[in-house]
């Protein structure tokens, strides 16, 4: 639908938006902080664009953090807590290997506080430095972020296991793990687009190399993108090493993620999956284009990027001092 008329669905998406975040008190909005902290945009964008043009992979480190901060407890910044003595916290459950980025989080944070203390979320900064890393090699912000988010207070490994898909899961749960958080099947390839940066590590695909225990290739891999995968990873694999999600431009943001993927070069099972359905089969095809594809992906994000937000009723969220730590009970 959102692929026939794109405007009609992004203006009733705005408004659902509204009205969503009009019920709870506090208004999430592109200007927030346009009194409380007008330097936001600025700050957040000048480290961000400073730190990825040093170290390119940090675009992807961003922007999957803020995925896996929305897809357990909500767009919170839960994932940024450190574990405790007495608790677990979600950076440190198995889906979290290579995720990155928390030292430009807590600069950007300190430089905030510096400037107007105690009124910008860290939910807020994981945000618009998701938006503002993907945003560098265009020189422009890619997508409007909504404001206003508070921080969560409870972090827990549990829930990062159960409710951040699986590299090795089918569309059947894909769908279900998506359209759990409000998803469609439309955001669900958009958003698998953002395979577009970064790496996997081997231990995370090698069931598609050894896909019955014979050593024999899932049979949905194309088999000389097998074979190459094979020179990159061992048996047993190397937890050091990773190989990049989009073959031939893993720092660029494109849409080439869409075209390897319709040739079966999608690394993980959960790319191959999405042409198993005849309905996101076709969402890929349609995003090998480059303007369609950002198009829908800036609307998807916006959509995960409000995943259960906490709008500031009064114990409903804080505003956190350190963003590993939750600020102490008064
Ligand atoms: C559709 C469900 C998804 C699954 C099953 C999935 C799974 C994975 C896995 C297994 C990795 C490799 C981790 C590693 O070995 O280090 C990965 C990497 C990555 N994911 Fe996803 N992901 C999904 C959706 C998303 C979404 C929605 C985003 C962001 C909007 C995202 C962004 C990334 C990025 C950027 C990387 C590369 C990280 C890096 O290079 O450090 N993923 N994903
Ligand atoms: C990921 O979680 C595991 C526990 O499941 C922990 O041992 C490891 O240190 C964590 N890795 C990172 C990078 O935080
Ligand atoms: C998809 O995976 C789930 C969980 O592993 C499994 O229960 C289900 O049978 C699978 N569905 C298909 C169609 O393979
Ligand atoms: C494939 O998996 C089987 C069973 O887990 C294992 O014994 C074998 O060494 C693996 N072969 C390769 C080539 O990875
Ligand atoms: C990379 O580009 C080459 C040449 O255009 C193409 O043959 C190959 O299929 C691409 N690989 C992937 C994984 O997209």
């Amino acid at each position: 639908m959102r692929l026939v008329n794109l405007n009609v669905v992004f203006v009733s998406l705005l408004v659902l938006i509204e009205v969503v975040s009009v019920c709870n008190g506090r208004v999430l909005s592109p200007a927030f902080y346009r009194k409380s902290c007008p330097q936001i945009g600025r700050i957040v964008r000048s480290i961000t664009w400073s730190k990825v043009a040093a170290n390119p992979a940090l675009a992807a480190k961003l922007l999957r953090l803020h995925y896996h901060d929305c897809f357990v407890r909500g767009c919170d910044a839960s994932i940024l807590i450190d574990s405790t003595s007495g608790n677990t916290a979600e950076k440190d459950a198995a889906p979290n290997r290579s995720i990155g980025g928390y030292d430009v989080i807590d600069e950007i944070k300190t430089k905030l506080e510096e400037e107007c203390p105690d009124i910008v979320s860290c939910a807020d900064i994981v945000a618009l430095a998701a938006r503002d890393a993907v945003s560098y090699q265009f020189g422009r912000p890619m997508w409007q972020v909504l404001t206003g988010r508070k921080d969560g207070r409870v972090s827990l490994t549990s829930e990062a296991s159960r409710d951040l898909p699986s590299g090795n899961a089918n569309f059947t749960t894909l769908q279900q793990q998506f359209a759990g958080l409000g998803l469609n099947i439309i955001d669900l390839v958009a958003l698998s687009g953002a395979h577009t940066l970064g790496v996997a590590h081997c231990a995370v695909f090698q069931r598609r190399l050894n896909a019955t225990g014979k050593g024999d290739a899932d049979p949905s891999l194309d088999p000389e993108y097998a074979q190459f995968l094979r020179t990159q990873c061992t048996t047993p694999p190397n937890p050091a090493v990773a190989v990049a999600l989009d073959a031939n431009s893993s720092v660029s943001f494109d849409s080439h993620y869409f075209v390897g993927l319709r040739h079966n070069k999608g690394l993980l099972r959960s790319d191959a999956a999405l042409l198993t359905d005849p309905r996101s089969a076709r969402v890929v095809k349609s995003f090998q284009g480059f303007h369609v594809f950002m198009a829908n992906f800036g609307l998807s994000m916006k959509k995960m990027g409000v995943i259960g937000v906490k709008k500031g009723a009064r114990d409903d969220g804080e505003i956190r001092k350190n963003c590993r730590v939750v600020n102490a009970a008064n």
